[in-house]
Parts: C-alpha cells; structure tokens; sequence
C-alpha cells in the first residue's frame, strides 16, 4: 500500500519507493511550494518535472491531505504554456484571498542565446484544482539587480501582503528582497533583508515567519564551492527582528538547518492550531542521478517537521500526525552494548525507531540500520570526537558520508526514521537534524548497535510505519 492513493507501486519491483513521503509518480520532484492549509486540508505542490527526470519541464505537482498521512494526488496545478513561463513554472507560494486560492509562483523565460528572463506571476483558483493564469505582476529585473530573481514567498500581515524573493545584485551578490501590498497584483517597497557579499552569490528559496517571538527567515545560499567543502547550495536560517515601519531586519547569524547530505528548498506553513510546519526537497540542485532514476523518478520531500525557537536555537521535531502511522511498538528496555548487538526482533525499512539515552553517558554509540552483512547506514554519536555523524556503507564496504554536526550537550534522545531510501534522523529535542537518501538492497533490514567502551542505552522502542486504510 502507497500513501499516495492514485498511483499503486509495486514495492517488489521498486526498492526505494517510499511509502509515507511524497515522491512523483515519474519524473523529477524538487522544491515544495504553495504549502497552506485551506478548506480543511493541507495543500502541498512541488517542483516537477512529469516529463523525466532532468531539471526542464518544470510544473507544480500537487497534492492534498488532511492529517498529512494520507495525500491524493490532485491534477497538475501550473505547466509551462504561456510565453512568460516557457521554461518553467518555478517555485513560489499559496495564499488564501477572500475564498480564493491564490499562488505566486517566478515564470522562467530562456531566449535562444540562453539570456533568462524572470517575472512573479499569479494563478488563482475557487476549488483548489484548476487555476486560471493571471500573468506577471513584478516584471523583472529590479533597477540594480539581475534576473536571478525568483522564488517569491507571499504572507499576509494585517490587512496587507508581504512577499519575500530571491535575489542577486547587480554585484552578482545574493540577497532577499521584501515588497508589500495591499492588493497580490501591485508590489511596492523594496528592502533589501541580507547584506549583499555575505550570502552567496545568490538566495533563492526565502520564507520569513513569526516563531516564538522572534521573525525567522529561511534562506538557500548559492555558494562558490571549494574541493572537500561539500556543496555549495546550503539552506539554513536566520532568526532576528523586522522593524515593521522601516522593514529593516535586525538579525543574527545564518545557521545550516539540517546536516544531513539531502536537504534543500525549504518551506513552511502554518497548521490550523497555529503551529508552523516545515517542508523541504530531500534532494540538491547539483545532484544528476540517483538508483530510483532507473525506475523513472528521483527525489522526495521530506517529513513535515514542527519548528519552534527556544532560547535562541530552532528546534524542528516530526509533525505529531506522524505518530498515525505507527503500529504496534516494540520495545527492548535497558540493552547494555557491549561490543556489537544485534536486534533479531526489529527488522523492516520503514519504520521510526527512538532511542533513550542515559544523558551522562561518555561511550561513543553507533546504530547501523538497513543492515545486510558488511551493508549498513550508520547514526555514530562520538563523543570523543564531539560530532553525530550520518554514514552509509554498500556491499563491497564502500562507505560514504551523509552528514556530520558538531555535538553541543549531552544526548537523551535519538530518534530516526526510514522510509526505504530515506533517513531522517532528529538528535534530542530536535537541535540537530540529518536528512539524507539511501539506496539499500531490498534484503536490508537489520537493527544493530555498536559500542567502543559498553554504552548503557535506557531503551529502544521501534515501531513499523505504514498509512493505514481511512474508514469512509
Ligand atoms: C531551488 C530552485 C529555485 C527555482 C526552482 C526551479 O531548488 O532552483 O530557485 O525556483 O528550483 O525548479
């Protein structure tokens, strides 16, 4: 069973299918977008290619659901057929207007020499499924910017709008630029929120939100990229305070959101109690190819996550609906690790297992997961080296990184979840996050703990996940 209701995989034939993230049918999957709830359901659109799975094609995948378990897939809600969209439908965001929904959303343009051609354009819809073209409302480029220009995030504030976008100035700098509104179709007031020569070469992807007092920008920084740093697209975050007069942002430091290899493009929204809700593409701009191409699609989203900010650091834990998917849990109490144990009793590859930690143990400990004999994906906590790190190794004992973030306290809680090609794994009350894909052989599904120095662990409990059939 796939969570997805219209397309029913066969998850013999295709190993990294997940069953309880969002992933294309076919094709590419890549930004979330437009994410809102409205009329009683989450709304969650995507970047998508159905076409193939290159970067070209670029329209809004969409999908609905009401307890964010279980998602129909919706008709595609934008594709590329106007002449200021010819090469995509890029990323933007959805707003309720009156009983309208409204998506703002960058039309990409490219002449024959190459030369891009961006505007921020509307679409709007009174039943969610089918979406009139209105066309652009901010042409650009902006006087001392260029046409990297895109990605608008739309919000409403009092009786106004305000929109965030991502920019590069004429300097070739990357920046966020805020405008507001009274009305989606007529932008005023540009400010420029980040300071241009410290954010990449360019943002794209902002979203800016009130969270526990403070406003919080998201931002993906385009970097250069230098050998051994890893990528150069980075998403991370930005708390500080919008002067609502002047729109000037008092601000703090740029901090990555997620170690994990596979993490951009993030987006939120907010939840009818109130709670502000994450999404993001499991997936980067430079990657060209992954196992799941063979089977006709590449990427996923991630797990919508809560965030909150509490004493200064951003917190993101699984959205609690997620607990919906859990069946019976099973639970080893006090296993006292010594050496290497393995777990007869948890096997599976979609599953969330959390582990209780003594806070004031000092031994390094290892889980690997999705274990196969030499085959293992591997959470380390090493303590002696004061980092979690996120590794994964295939049958021949080829072992690659997938993340690594400085440990900064004592640990008490892990907690992971698989969802075959998929680890996402939230390092006590959320400080530290690791997203990345994996592509085990279907036969891996062993649970196994590693200690160097005989690490007392307080319990596992593990709990297969699967969406279950809703009563009619
Ligand atoms: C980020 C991004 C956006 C753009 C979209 C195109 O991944 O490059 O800036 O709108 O993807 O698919």
């Amino acid at each position: 069973m796939n969570t997805d209701d219209q397309t029913p995989f066969d998850l013999d034939i295709d190993p990294w299918r997940p069953v309880f993230h969002v992933a294309p049918p076919a094709g590419l999957l890549n930004d979330p977008n437009g994410l809102v709830f409205w009329q009683g359901r989450h709304h969650v659109f995507f970047q998508w290619n159905p076409k193939g799975c290159t970067h070209e094609n670029k329209s809004w995948g969409h999908r609905v659901s009401a307890d964010l378990v279980h998602w129909e897939t919706m008709p595609i809600a934008l594709e590329p057929s106007e002449w200021y969209e010819t090469h995509g439908c890029y990323s933007g965001s959805a707003v309720v207007d009156g009983d309208d929904l409204v998506l703002i959303y960058t039309g990409n343009v490219r002449d024959a020499e190459g030369r891009r051609e961006t505007r921020q354009c509307l679409a709007r819809s009174r039943d969610g499924k089918q979406f009139s073209k209105l066309g652009s409302v901010i042409d650009g480029p902006l006087p001392g910017y260029t046409t990297h220009f895109r990605d608008p995030k739309v919000t409403r504030v009092g009786d106004g709008w305000r929109m965030v976008l991502g920019a590069q100035t004429d300097g070739l700098q990357g920046t966020v630029l805020l405008l507001a509104s009274t009305d989606p179709a007529r932008w005023e007031a540009v400010t420029e929120l980040l300071e241009a020569g410290e954010h990449g070469y360019m943002c794209e992807c902002p979203d800016l939100f009130r969270l526990d007092g403070e406003d919080v920008l998201l931002v993906c920084e385009q970097r250069e990229t230098k050998p051994g740093k890893g990528s150069g697209n980075v998403a991370g975050w930005i708390a500080g305070r919008l002067d609502p007069a002047s729109l000037a942002f008092d601000h703090g430091a740029f901090r990555r959101l997620d170690h994990g290899r596979d993490f951009y493009a993030p987006q939120t929204w907010e939840a009818p109690d109130g709670r502000r809700l994450m999404l993001a593409w499991m997936g980067l701009p430079e990657q060209d190819d992954a196992p799941t191409v063979a089977h006709g699609w590449f990427h996923c989203l991630t797990l919508p996550r809560e965030l909150r900010l509490v004493d200064g650091r951003l917190l993101q834990s699984p959205a609690v609906e997620l607990e919906a998917l859990r069946g019976p849990a099973r639970r080893v109490r006090a296993p006292i690790v010594s050496g290497e144990r393995d777990f007869p009793e948890l096997v599976g590859e979609t599953y969330e297992l959390a582990v209780a930690l003594d806070p004031r143990e000092t031994a390094d400990l290892a889980f690997d997961l999705r274990v196969a004999g030499e085959e293992a994906t591997s959470v380390e906590i090493d303590r002696a080296g004061g980092v979690v790190r996120l590794t994964t190794r295939d049958r021949e004992g080829t072992t690659v990184a997938l993340g690594e973030a400085p440990l900064d306290g004592p640990v008490d809680l892990l907690r992971v979840f698989v969802d075959r090609s998929s680890i996402e794994v939230f390092v006590g009350d959320g400080r530290i996050v690791l997203s990345a894909r994996i592509y085990p052989s279907p036969g891996a599904t062993g649970v196994r703990a590693r200690s160097i120095g005989g690490a007392v662990v307080a319990g596992i409990t593990f709990w297969p996940l699967a969406p279950r059939p809703t009563a009619e």
